[in-house]
């Protein structure tokens, strides 16, 4: 098998990136680990930036994301019983869009099928050679069978748990990480909204947040133990946990319904540079992780697709490589500024076993400077909806 680009990961990075080449007339395909049903299932994230829905819809995929995506323009923070409004458009003239990741792959999938686009799914043994040389290949299995793809460049999209990234000589990367002692326990609700726009919540029994999915399905999520296990956590519990660390005392409170889902997340902050070796780029998660506070990690993985599909453009196009070149460098710039918001977010709003008292009463003056300083709110919101200045 030959094509231009092969690109390894059918997560939002590979999916976008397999289509924005085809738009510009370069030939990719994708391979995948897991099935079709299974990456249009899992539930990840749900906050994606105006320059993310831009570029999905300047590749023709923003149709559904308009009609069933929620545009929010502010979001609230609760914290000492109280409930204080972030205006994201009044202070940066951005929104976001709140439409969940599964959703946007179902979309991505279909533009590529459609476009007799190729992406093979449940592909095996996945290994890279020659990516120091001008012929790299990825050798993989698929239904039983052998294959090898030759092409032009490789793009690791294939995220945390991928090969891309350890295909890179370990004397050559340098490798970033904080991992946190907490993870997030989610759950889909049927309920009605809490609040029209999404809650954070700092609370001294630790975090939570009130997002949402529809008019009738609702996606909370707490802080919890990275060791709790789903069978913890009664419904019972669940919704007392959630009340004790929302509701305010004004009498806004948290609307209960029946879970249908939950899951647990772990959380850290990982960068591995460079993001490129020879003719092996990563892009997404395969080359950074961020904790979910900030809404980054689906914003960031679009990100690199942005950059990433100039640089392939003008080398196809014009036979530049001064773009490829200083791919790591330029997408690195946007992703330690979205490493630094998160973490950031992440100590404010978190219980912290480790804090003492002061650091606890650090984590509210915090808190009452970004909600009553415009300028801390400004600095704030830009990271937030990701107009910032990389
Ligand atoms: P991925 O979406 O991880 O896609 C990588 C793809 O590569 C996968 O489909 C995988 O099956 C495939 N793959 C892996 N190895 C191979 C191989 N060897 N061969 C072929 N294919 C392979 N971000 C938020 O902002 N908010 C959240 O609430 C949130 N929740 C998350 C929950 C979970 C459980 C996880 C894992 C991430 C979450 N994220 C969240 C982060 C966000 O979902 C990611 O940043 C985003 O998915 C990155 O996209 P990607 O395309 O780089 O990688
Ligand atoms: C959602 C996830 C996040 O990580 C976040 O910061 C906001 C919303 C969500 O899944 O809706």
């Amino acid at each position: 098998m030959r094509t231009q680009v092969g690109i390894i990961g059918a997560g939002p990075a590979g999916l976008l990136l397999s289509h924005l080449l085809h738009l510009r007339g370069i030939e990719s395909v994708v391979l995948e680990a897991r099935g079709r049903e299974q990456i249009e299932s899992t539930i990840r994230a749900g906050v994606l930036e105006q320059g993310t829905t831009d570029l999905l819809t300047e590749a023709g995929v923003g149709t559904r994301m308009k009609s069933e995506g929620a545009q929010h323009h502010g979001f609230e923070l609760a914290f000492e019983g109280k409930r204080r409004r972030i205006d994201l458009t009044g202070l940066t003239g951005h929104s976001i869009t709140v439409y969940a990741q599964h959703e946007v792959l179902k979309d991505l999938v279909a533009a590529r099928i459609e476009a007799n686009g190729t992406v093979l799914f449940n592909v095996s043994q996945t290994s890279l050679h020659g990516i120091d040389t001008t012929t790299p290949s990825i050798r993989f299995h698929h239904e039983g069978e052998p294959h090898e793809l030759h092409c032009d460049y490789v793009i690791g999209c294939d995220g945390s748990q991928g090969v891309s990234r350890n295909s890179i000589p370990r004397a050559l990367r340098r490798d970033y990480e904080r991992v946190y002692p907490f993870g997030w326990f989610g759950i889909l609700v049927e309920a009605p909204p809490s609040s029209h726009e999404l809650i954070y919540a700092r609370h001294e029994r630790g975090f939570a947040l009130v997002s949402t999915r529809s008019p009738n399905v609702q996606r909370m999520y707490f802080q919890c133990d990275p060791k709790d296990t789903v069978e913890l956590w009664s419904d019972d519990r669940i919704w007392a946990e959630l009340h004790a660390r929302v509701d305010s005392t004004e009498g806004e409170h948290v609307v209960e319904g029946k879970i249908f889902q939950k899951n647990i997340v772990g959380m850290r902050s990982f960068v591995s540079t460079t993001m490129r070796h020879g003719r092996l780029f990563l892009a997404g998660d395969a080359a950074h992780i961020v904790p979910p506070t900030g809404a980054k990690g689906l914003n960031l993985a679009v990100a690199d697709v942005r950059v990433l599909t100039q640089a392939l453009d003008s080398f196809y196009k014009e036979g530049r490589i001064d773009l490829l070149d200083t791919y790591s460098a330029t997408a690195l710039k946007r992703i330690w500024r979205a490493e630094h918001f998160s973490y950031w977010m992440t100590r404010m709003m978190h219980r912290l076993d480790d804090a003492s008292p002061f650091e606890q009463q650090l984590q509210i003056a915090e808190l009452e400077h970004v909600t009553t300083s415009r300028a801390a709110a400004t600095a704030m919101a830009e990271n937030y909806v990701g107009a910032v200045a990389v």
